[in-house]
């Protein structure tokens, strides 16, 4: 293990398999179903889980602010030590509604070593992306968002990537100064805490991802949560199509509900964090006493109790998608989170923007399989693999 406090993966929505090193020089014969998976979602209580879809199925509410969707905001609110927690579809449209709820016009401040979901809400929100670069853990530069600010900033959007998480006491300075939001993308740091807190009452407002692929699954599903009950009525409004009473319409709201059968499948996974957590720690270990240079895990910083969502690690970038590929070969499906950056690729590429640090951590990262399904035998296993890889 390295100096280096902490990294996030990429992160792509799990869908089939797909060659991992997709630049077309993978001469795998690639195994159709990989056995280790970067993203299998966690499944903890199968049976309690199955039981509460009867329920859903014998009371017939399905959707609409339901009883399994106010229980798993009530859970957040406990759990993070935070005043309002909003339910909704996914985190895509969560981060879309929040920034629109702002009121604001004008630039937002993103990083661009992020899913591609985070600068897309921006620009669906009629808002410009302003990219910025990030630090040797992938998280924001503070100096380069103080540099980019300007008469048109509306709002700097940070993200907590890999579950690590960003300088938020410098950010709180920068946002009481410039008299600016801060809101954070913590799609990927459910569970995380800084200095002992619980992420979700950091800045203006934070999101979180509840996609299959997360930390805590709702197979879909996003949550934003805020100590502003002015904005908390918004949003709920703004998820129901902007109703804000029986019949009465106020707003151009959409659909942005959690559904029943979502909020069970998230509840019932978030009543085992610790569990999650716990066993994610454990793998983490492993990885991080096998890993050999010159591979290099990025761990979380000292302030940080990390989630381990993710286990990112450092590769030499002319070693990666041979490691990627000799991986695959095995049964390996690690992904490169986040490649190539988000300002270099089709939608955004006009910009002509180059951010050195994003895209040598884009160039150099891999992320290994964690999670539920994988043992530490599995971890060991994929240590030694990925080693030889490297080797
Ligand atoms: C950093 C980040 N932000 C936002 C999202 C979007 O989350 P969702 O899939 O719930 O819309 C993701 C999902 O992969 C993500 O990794």
């Amino acid at each position: 293990m390295t100096s280096l406090k902490s990294v996030t993966p990429s992160s792509t929505p799990l869908g089939q398999p797909v060659d991992p090193a997709s630049s077309g020089e993978v001469k795998s014969s690639v195994p159709l179903k990989p056995k280790y998976v970067v993203g299998k979602p966690n499944i903890l209580d199968r049976a309690l889980f199955l039981e509460r879809v009867e329920q859903i199925l014998d009371t017939a509410i399905h959707t609409n602010d339901g009883p399994f969707a106010r229980r798993l905001e009530d859970l957040v609110k406990e759990e993070l030590d935070v005043q309002h927690c909003i339910a909704l579809a996914n985190a895509t449209l969560a981060l879309e509604l929040l920034l629109q709820s702002l009121n604001k016009v004008g630039e937002v401040i993103v990083p661009s070593f992020t899913f591609v979901a985070t600068a897309h809400s921006i620009v669906r929100s009629g808002l410009t992306p302003i990219f910025c670069d990030v630090d040797e853990r992938g998280l924001i530069d503070c100096d380069h968002v103080e540099r980019l600010i300007n008469k048109s900033t509306a709002c700097i959007l940070p993200v907590n990537v890999y579950g690590n998480v960003c300088n938020v006491a410098r950010l709180k300075t920068i946002s009481q100064k410039c008299d600016i939001p801060v809101i954070y993308d913590s799609a990927h740091a459910l569970g995380v805490k800084e200095n002992g807190i619980r992420l979700g009452g950091f800045g203006a407002a934070e999101v979180f991802s509840l996609h299959a692929t997360k930390f805590i699954s709702g197979f879909e599903g996003g949550l934003i949560t805020t100590n502003s009950a002015e904005l908390a009525d918004k949003l709920r409004s703004a998820r129901n199509f902007g109703f804000a009473g029986y019949d009465a319409v106020e707003s151009i709201g959409t659909n942005a509900k959690l559904s029943e059968i979502h909020a069970a499948m998230a509840l019932t996974n978030l009543e085992k964090l610790e569990q999650i957590i716990a066993h994610n720690r454990d793998l983490f270990d492993i990885y991080s006493s096998r890993l050999k240079p010159p591979l290099q895990l990025i761990c979380p910083a000292d302030s940080e109790q990390s989630n381990y969502q993710y286990v990112p690690v450092l590769c030499p970038p002319e070693l990666r998608n041979h490691i990627l590929s000799e991986l695959f070969n095995k049964s390996i499906f690690a992904r490169r989170y986040f490649y190539p950056g988000v300002h270099r690729m089709g939608a955004y590429q006009h910009l002509n923007l180059h951010l050195p640090r994003t895209e040598s951590l884009s160039e150099s990262v891999i992320c290994l399989p964690t999670g539920s399904a994988i043992s530490q035998a599995d971890a060991a296993l994929i240590a030694e693999t990925i080693n030889q890889a490297a080797g």
